[in-house]
């Protein structure tokens, strides 16, 4: 594999220029690095402000310089923000077509964005044609427009390279990228593009037909307003009908109200007016006529989300649902509907089948919307796809279904749904649509954990065979928990020696939640604090020795605590952006007991003593980063370590990192000029007074400080550590805190 790492976006503070992953040359034969959007709408900042976070230098053009500069701004603040980092809004380059336009000849790729109005689309496509560069890519993001009409008076070299870029709201998150080549588009323009979107972009892409809507909003939209129309029709609330149509359908929570709040109710409804207007051959198209509840909100303008209220409003702390029957607003009912928790432990196909049966609420809103839904797919698949497990893919990409409609009729079963009977997947290959079946192009890159053949099974660690000598070494424990087995499990692999190289990962739905906080808890129930000492102590030689092995964590989701400390013990960090990293002891009355305190001091000693005490604050306050690239701020991520942007791609760019690795060795100790302890001390002080601290806190973060001011070696760090980790496990407050975490979840301030 070829990696490189890209120039950072200028302005950028030391801590936040990182080496990026996933940029792969092999993509386009070059380097692609300039993408000009044109249009700073919703799509348009949002698509900018993915492509900036990732490392290409974006310009953005819109009618108006200034109001872009506003609309970045938004997306800063939005929340979950567009950028990952606030500096990285000041790398784009914001400009107006009047002026401006001439930028178009820098851009590798021209992605156009603004509104969603052919005549307009096609004027500027007349304006750019002569700047846009021959080996440039050009393409629209029309959710709704027919891509081939968009070129019409273009030369055939632009319509040979023009094409349909779909991207989901917000780019950030939404994974999925529907491509539509039209039929003048160039089939190796199709595959290069379709590569780099994948390998640079951090896209999933499906290669759908230029039909309305595509694949996403011809089906998406109109599942949208069927599940609307059936609730109506049922006379349900929209809470139960979300509490049925979310993750108990295989659904994000949302379920289906709080979707259509979340897309904004005129996009609904423009959506399915072009594709009513477009589909005149589609009889069931009249399902995307308004139910009445949307007639309603478009007519108050209560539009969703973004206008404050839809089918739900927040009223201070109260959430009030929309009541479909009287269009009042009411309080939110709790959901009785014990069918939910009876199955919704059963696997997603056999659960619905067994639903479906129910002569309850949730049997009867399925029947009346689950099975023509499923139907409706069948009849259009071969119109809108050119393979259902494209189809598929689009619907659990784009919607965040865990099942596409496809594999949901397989895991149902045909017979149980009145469908012809039969697979749609069967031993690897899928059906086509004139009834053959193929195999689809392996895609190894995007192998995930469970594919892997399991080598060897130890107490809460899984080894599996990643291939050219790299074994995963993955946690098998809720939510990656860090056990004492698992740390007895690590040193016997460890001394084994059978283990040469290595990712480090979990099998959870997250990298690791830290530390299990249930044993020191015991233990000091116990008074066995010798238990503590002992588990302390191998856990610190375990994360000491890991780099011995060349290997590389790989972290998502949350990485938290000890958790972190076992990902700091290897050589490198591969980190997916969206994970939130940090060393949270202090708030459960600990301070970090892995050697955390000492790799972070090893991590941010060369920033002399100002570093030392801004890590000190860190481990204080106990910060979280919002996501990798911010956890750099803090020094838990440093240069060596790596973001790979790409959502689906941690695992093997871990192991062609793990490949590469050589073992690391731990810097030296350094002694620290400066009066760190004094600056210390007014660090806390000044957080004691803003009450960012209490007395506690600061009586824990003195052990830490402790630790970085007096240890004179790495191996006196250990043990001030170890020595301090027991003496606060020994007093009531921090007990205290401990137990509060365990009863509630949430953190004590004492
Ligand atoms: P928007 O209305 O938020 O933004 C459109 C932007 O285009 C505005 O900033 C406007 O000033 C600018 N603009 C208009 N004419 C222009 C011109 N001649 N030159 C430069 N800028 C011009 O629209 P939104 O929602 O961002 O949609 C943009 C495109 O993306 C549309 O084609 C839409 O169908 C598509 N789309 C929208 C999605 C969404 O969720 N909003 C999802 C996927 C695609």
């Amino acid at each position: 594999m070829n990696l490189y790492v890209l120039r950072a976006p200028t302005g950028l503070s030391d801590w936040e220029t990182r080496p990026r992953l996933g940029m792969l040359e092999r993509s386009t034969g070059g380097y692609m690095r300039n993408v000009c959007v044109i249009g700073a709408g919703t799509m348009g900042s949002g698509i900018a402000a993915h492509l900036a976070n990732i490392g290409f230098n974006v310009t953005l053009l819109d009618q108006d310089a200034d109001a872009i500069r506003q609309r970045l701004e938004a997306a800063k603040a939005a929340r979950p923000p567009h950028f990952y980092l606030d500096a990285t809004v000041d790398s784009i380059r914001a400009g107006s077509v009047a002026e401006n336009l001439d930028w178009v000849r820098e851009a590798d790729w021209v992605c156009e964005a603004i509104i969603e109005k052919l005549d307009a689309k096609r004027a500027l496509f007349a304006q750019i044609e002569p700047l846009i560069r021959e080996d440039a890519f050009v393409s629209t993001n029309t959710s709704g427009l027919q891509i081939a009409l968009l070129t019409e008076g273009r030369r055939d070299a632009f319509k040979g390279k023009f094409l349909g870029t779909h991207f989901f709201n917000p780019p950030r998150y939404l994974k999925l990228l529907e491509l539509i080549p039209t039929d003048d588009t160039d089939p190796e323009i199709v595959r290069r593009m379709s590569a780099f979107l994948e390998d640079a972009c951090a896209r999933r892409v499906v290669t759908v037909k230029d039909t309305p809507g595509f694949i996403a909003n011809r089906y998406g939209m109109w599942s949208m307003f069927w599940a609307t129309h059936v609730a109506e029709k049922l006379g349900f609330s929209i809470e139960m009908v979300d509490a049925i149509t979310g993750p108990f359908l295989g659904r994000p929570k949302s379920g289906s109200f709080r979707l259509n709040d979340l897309v904004g109710i005129d996009i609904m409804v423009d959506i399915a007016q072009n594709l009513i207007d477009r589909c005149p051959h589609d009889p069931m198209t009249s399902k995307l006529a308004n139910p009445k509840s949307i007639d309603f909100l478009m007519e108050k303008g209560w539009l969703g989300g973004k206008s404050g209220q839809g089918y739900y409003r927040k009223e201070g702390k109260q959430f009030l649902a929309l009541d479909l029957g009287t269009f009042a607003y009411r309080e939110t009912r709790e959901v009785d509907l014990p069918a939910l928790s009876a199955l919704g432990r059963k696997p997603l196909g056999e659960r619905l089948r067994e639903a479906l049966q129910g002569k309850d609420e949730v049997g009867e809103y399925l029947r009346e919307y689950l099975i023509p839904a499923l139907h409706y797919a069948v009849q259009i698949a071969e119109e809108v796809s050119h393979n259902v497990q494209d189809f598929d893919r689009v619907m659990r990409w784009g919607f965040g279904w865990e099942m596409g409609p496809f594999e949901m009729i397989d895991a149902i079963g045909a017979d149980h749904l009145g469908l012809a009977a039969g697979q749609y997947y069967n031993s690897g290959q899928v059906k086509s649509h004139d009834g053959t079946f193929f195999s689809p192009a392996p895609e190894p890159q995007y192998a995930t954990i469970q594919e892997f053949p399991i080598i060897a099974h130890y107490p809460d660690i899984n080894l599996r065979d990643l291939g050219d000598g790299v074994t995963a070494i993955a946690l098998t424990t809720k939510m990656g928990t860090v056990t004492p087995t698992a740390v007895a499990s690590l040193h016997q692999i460890l001394d084994e020696g059978s283990v040469t190289r290595f990712v480090l990962t979990s099998e959870a739905k997250v990298f690791s939640v830290g530390f299990d906080l249930k044993f020191f808890a015991s233990k000091i129930d116990e008074g066995d604090f010798e238990a503590i000492d002992h588990a302390i102590a191998e856990f610190q030689r375990l994360n000491l020795r890991l780099r011995e092995v060349p290997g590389v964590a790989a972290i998502w989701g949350y990485c938290l605590g000890g958790g972190l400390e076992l990902a700091l013990g290897c050589s490198q960090i591969a980190a997916s952006p969206e994970t939130q990293i940090g060393l949270p002891e202090s708030k459960v009355g600990l301070i970090p007991g892995g050697a955390g305190n000492a790799f972070l001091r090893l991590r941010t000693q060369d920033q002399g003593a100002k570093g030392l005490t801004e890590a000190i604050k860190t481990l204080a306050l106990g910060q979280l980063s919002l996501n990798a690239d911010d956890a750099r701020r803090y020094g838990y991520l440093v240069r060596d370590d790596v973001t790979v942007y790409h959502p689906d791609r941690l695992l093997m760019d871990a192991k062609a990192l793990a490949q590469k690795a050589t073992p690391k060795p731990l810097p030296t100790w350094q002694a620290v000029a400066g009066p760190l302890k004094g600056m210390i001390d007014s660090m806390q002080q000044d957080l004691v007074s803003k009450g960012a601290l209490t007395q506690w806190d600061q009586t824990i973060s003195d052990k830490s400080k402790g630790i970085f001011s007096r240890a004179s070696s790495l191996e006196e760090a250990i043990q001030m550590e170890r020595e301090a980790f027991i003496a606060l496990c020994k007093e009531g407050l921090s007990v205290a805190r401990i137990k509060h975490m365990l009863d509630s979840g949430k953190p004590l301030r004492n």
